[in-house]
């Protein structure tokens, strides 16, 4: 093991140049102007995947975006880890409030700044760094591996799930390994055992078949914007608790031992707040904000869009209001259940003075599992060794819909080992990755699969 950690420590600064390479791939799957260079992302990692040394690399058509697979199977007896990421990105828009070109990675501070470093494109490069350092000093890896790496995730997976359930022997494995997450906090390293689920609607109301002039007509018509906005502000009551009939029947509650657990977390409200730069904390009444974040469901608005929004005043009644809206998910609420509670919800309130229109977007199963297994105890012996740090445990808000499929088709167990930060700015301007979480992760992820690789196979 040594030998490994020397190559990955010589290496240290050379890794750097090579994610910016990765990183200056504008691989935005939600971008139609961005199809091909999503394609080359695909294939840039499929390459790399062939320099480290994995074998039966390609790149797979989907009828969205190609994902990738490559594999290393040389370890006999051994375990198999499946690890799964994504080479897809958000878009970059305000492009305007980045401090350096979203793709023209840039090191500041020990921080290396780029659209995808945290999410998750160098979290990934991390795991080729260990794969290479492994095959390069001792010829083959401790582990068998398996790597499906996708290229929709930020788009909602539309198309792995169908992928998983057509190539369920390609991707036996014992275990699941994800780098998708951010740590609990600069220092404190983790192990996320929980994420939230996700249900995405478009609502579109139509009011009259044109914009009006709001003195000739204004008073004679409903005002879809004003329709929207009730609609909207009524969906939580005071103690910030949705109203959607049925919409909280299938919630497992928090435990009391979990909610010690959360407790003991040397999480800072005022510092939250400030950072956030919040007047007030908000949130359901009776859950502190660690609480509210991975144990609880939300209903949030994403975008509202209706009238006239230039310079100026224009005197109108718009014909037309819409609005982007998610519900996060906990378990065990299914997100086609509470699509349609949504949708009956949203008809029963919607006035006869508008035309309604639902659009489901993307949606994903929320997922939790217990963290007394061996290949969790595994990856906390790596992380404490990688990070001289005990990793927490911790749940996230955020959602990765294929963890349930995983869970589900494949019947296997998750590991999520995240090296991000909380500031870490994931889908939003100067996105950034700390390059000493990125080494220490390189690390961690090394002694993982040396771990893993000793252990008793089930
Ligand atoms: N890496 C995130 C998921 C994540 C975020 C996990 C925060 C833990 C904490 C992932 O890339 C992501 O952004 N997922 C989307 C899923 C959606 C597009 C279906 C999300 O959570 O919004
Ligand atoms: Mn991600
Ligand atoms: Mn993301």
């Amino acid at each position: 093991m040594d030998k490994i950690l020397d190559f990955i420590n010589v290496n240290r600064d050379h890794y750097v140049d090579q994610l910016k390479e990765y990183l200056a791939i504008p691989s935005i799957s939600a971008l139609p102007q961005h199809k091909e260079d999503v394609r080359r992302g695909a294939e840039w990692t499929a390459d790399e995947m062939r320099r480290i040394g994995l074998q039966n690399v390609r790149v797979e058509e989907t009828p969205g975006h190609p994902l990738v697979y490559g594999e290393w199977l040389g370890a006999a007896g051994a375990a198999t880890i499946l690890f799964y990421g994504h080479y897809d990105v958000q878009p970059v828009d305000p492009v305007d409030l980045w401090t350096s070109p979203p793709f023209e990675a840039t090191v500041r501070d020990g921080e290396i700044y780029a659209r995808g470093s945290a999410d998750d494109k160098g979290q990934v490069f991390m795991h080729f760094k260990a794969v290479e350092a492994h095959i390069k000093q001792h010829g083959g890896l401790p582990v068998n591996m398996k790597f499906l790496i996708e290229g929709e995730e930020e788009v909602g997976s539309a198309n792995l799930d169908a992928f998983v359930n057509a190539h369920r022997d390609l991707l036996a494995a014992d275990v699941v390994v994800i780098s998708d997450s951010p740590m609990f906090d600069r220092g404190i390293p983790s192990i996320c055992y929980g994420l939230r689920g996700l249900a995405y609607y478009q609502i579109d109301l139509r009011g009259t078949k044109s914009d009006l002039h709001s003195g000739s007509f204004g008073g004679a018509v409903a005002n879809p914007a004003m329709v929207l906005a009730q609609i909207l502000a009524q969906m939580k009551d005071k103690s910030g608790r949705i109203k959607i009939a049925g919409f909280y029947d299938d919630v497992v509650e928090l435990t009391a031992e979990e909610r010690a657990e959360f407790a003991k977390l040397p999480f800072n409200e005022r510092k939250y707040r400030q950072e956030l730069g919040a007047p007030k904390l908000f949130g359901e009444s009776g859950y502190t904000t660690l609480e509210r974040i991975w144990g609880r469901p939300t209903f949030e608005v994403n975008g509202l869009l209706s009238g006239f929004t230039g310079d100026g005043a224009k005197t109108v009644i718009p014909a037309l209001a819409m609005a982007k809206v998610s519900m996060r998910l906990v378990p065990n609420q299914d997100p086609k259940k509470i699509g349609d509670l949504f949708e009956a919800y949203m008809k029963k309130v919607a006035p006869k003075t508008v035309e309604l229109t639902l659009t489901r977007m993307h949606g994903g199963k929320p997922w939790m599992t217990a963290f007394d297994n061996p290949f969790v105890q595994a990856a906390g012996r790596a992380i404490e060794k990688g990070f001289g740090q005990r990793p927490v445990f911790n749940r996230e808000g955020g959602s990765i819909p294929v963890v349930a499929t995983f869970q589900e088709v494949l019947g296997l167990p998750c590991v999520l080992f995240g090296v991000g930060l909380p500031d870490e700015n994931a889908h939003a301007p100067d996105e950034k990755l700390d390059l000493g979480n990125f080494h220490n992760g390189i690390i961690a992820s090394a002694l993982l699969y040396q771990e893993v690789g000793a252990l008793p196979r089930a």
